[in-house]
């Protein structure tokens, strides 16, 4: 059974003393509707510079902090860039991989982003791949393809115990921000073919233990339609994730979905 996670992303949103507010909203509103953390796994990832003050709001809490990124090295000489070391010290626990703005915005290759999966490994903060097609891809019929290459150069030749680590975020490059979402039952089929993928790569116990979620105009009126879906685990929230009580109550839908 794979415990829903629900995760904000916060993107480069808010001012220390924003997110510090916001994260202690979610914290009081997830006690406060009494969510299990047995039946719903809630994470934030604020921006880096907010990490340590975000780090304090959540302490005692069940709720996970993670960040947005990393690079691929561990120190050096890389002016700009913040390593899985220095997460793992500040108390991440995850860390979101190849994001679509990050790989369209930034220019992020899928060789960039095994990188990153890899450091992120290496320091035990659990990845949160991000995979998804353009819009011009998917009316040319390469939706799946692309999705395909995404998960197979991130994935492959990872051990069985590191795969395990890895969650997986299908997040439509055209769905994020826009206001438009995939239908659940078009959700499900991605995540159930990135499912298959991962099932070619490491087997049926692997493939059934990974959590797969959606991501791409999620909010609370529409969540529902995702967690029905028997291949997706959750969800990955923009926007959404920066209102305490919406977030809070979208967690409280996912725990709802467990033994559904
Ligand atoms: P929105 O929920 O704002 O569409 O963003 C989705 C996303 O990119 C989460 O990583």
């Amino acid at each position: 059974m794979r415990r829903p996670l629900m995760a904000g992303n916060w993107k480069m949103h808010l001012t220390l003393a924003e997110a510090e507010a916001l994260a202690s909203g979610v914290v009081r509103g997830l006690a406060q509707a009494q969510v299990s953390p047995e039946a719903v796994e809630v994470a934030v990832c604020p921006p880096f510079t907010a990490l340590e003050r975000v780090s304090r709001a959540l302490a005692g809490s069940p709720v996970a902090l993670g960040a947005q990124d990393l690079f691929w090295e561990d120190q050096g000489a890389y002016t700009g860039e913040i390593s899985g070391a220095q997460l793992a010290d500040l108390g991440c626990r995850y860390v979101i991989v190849g994001h679509s703005e990050r790989r369209h915005v930034i220019g992020e290759t899928n060789q960039a982003v095994r990188r990153k999966l890899e450091a992120a490994l290496r320091h035990r903060l659990g990845p949160i791949l991000c995979v998804g097609e353009r819009i011009e891809e998917r009316r040319l019929g390469r939706a799946d393809a692309v999705v395909q290459d995404q998960v197979r150069t991130a994935l492959a030749g990872l051990s069985r115990d590191q795969a395990l680590q890895v969650t997986i975020a299908y997040e439509p490059v055209w769905a994020i921000g826009t206001g438009e979402h995939a239908s659940g039952e078009e959700a499900n089929r991605m995540a159930g073919l990135i499912r298959d993928q991962v099932r070619e790569l490491f087997g049926t116990e692997v493939a059934e233990a990974v959590r797969i979620l959606y991501g791409g105009s999620v909010k609370p009126a529409n969540v529902g339609e995702f967690l029905v879906q028997p291949q997706v685990d959750g969800a990955l929230v923009g926007g959404a994730s920066l209102e305490a009580e919406g977030f809070v109550a979208m967690a409280v839908q996912a725990a709802g979905r467990q033994g559904g």
